[in-house]
């Protein structure tokens, strides 16, 4: 009965505290739109900001578009998490590179890059830069980049969610 898996998918940048949050914001925003039952998470390859809220600046620029994720804590990525989720994203090339070599030889999670979602194409300069050390430009553009994802994302998941 593969029909009653629910897809579940974990967004990973380096603090889970700026874009990974931002980007479950988003993909839960998505998901439910097109009506999509799925597991939606977040975490940070490092450790620096556990049980953290997102930085203020996310959560403003998250909630000018209507997208609350206040409430959201950061954690670090687990062994068990490439078993619990389907899909891992990473936001950028270095954090691919760190969920590579945490991934366990038998996991079962797919890993890619989270702006893959546009065109499928696992290319270097696909990567949503990092906005901590910059400005609100920063945090716009990862807003904007994570939207188009999210939403490329939920559109797949909508064509093939009647499958099996
Ligand atoms: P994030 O941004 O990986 O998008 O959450 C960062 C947050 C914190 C730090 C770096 C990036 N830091 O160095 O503390």
């Amino acid at each position: 009965m593969a029909g009653v898996m629910v897809p579940s998918v974990l967004l990973v940048c380096l603090g889970n505290i700026c874009r990974s949050p931002i980007a479950e914001g988003l993909f839960a925003h998505h998901a439910e739109r097109a009506g999509l039952d799925v597991v939606i998470d977040s975490a940070g390859c490092a450790g620096f900001h556990v049980n953290k809220p997102p930085d203020p600046r996310a959560i403003a620029t998250a909630a000018a578009q209507s997208i609350d994720i206040a409430h959201l804590k950061a954690r670090q990525v687990a062994v068990a998490d490439f078993y619990r989720f389907g899909e891992i994203y990473a936001m950028d090339e270095t954090n691919l590179a760190e969920l590579q070599s945490l991934k366990p030889a038998d996991a079962t999670a797919k890993l890619g890059l989270v702006m893959s979602m546009i065109d499928g194409a696992q290319t270097p300069g696909r990567s949503v830069p990092d906005p901590y050390y910059g400005g609100q430009g920063g945090f716009d553009q990862v807003f904007e980049m994570l939207d188009q994802a999210a939403a490329s994302w939920a559109r797949r998941q909508s064509l093939t969610a009647g499958e099996d």
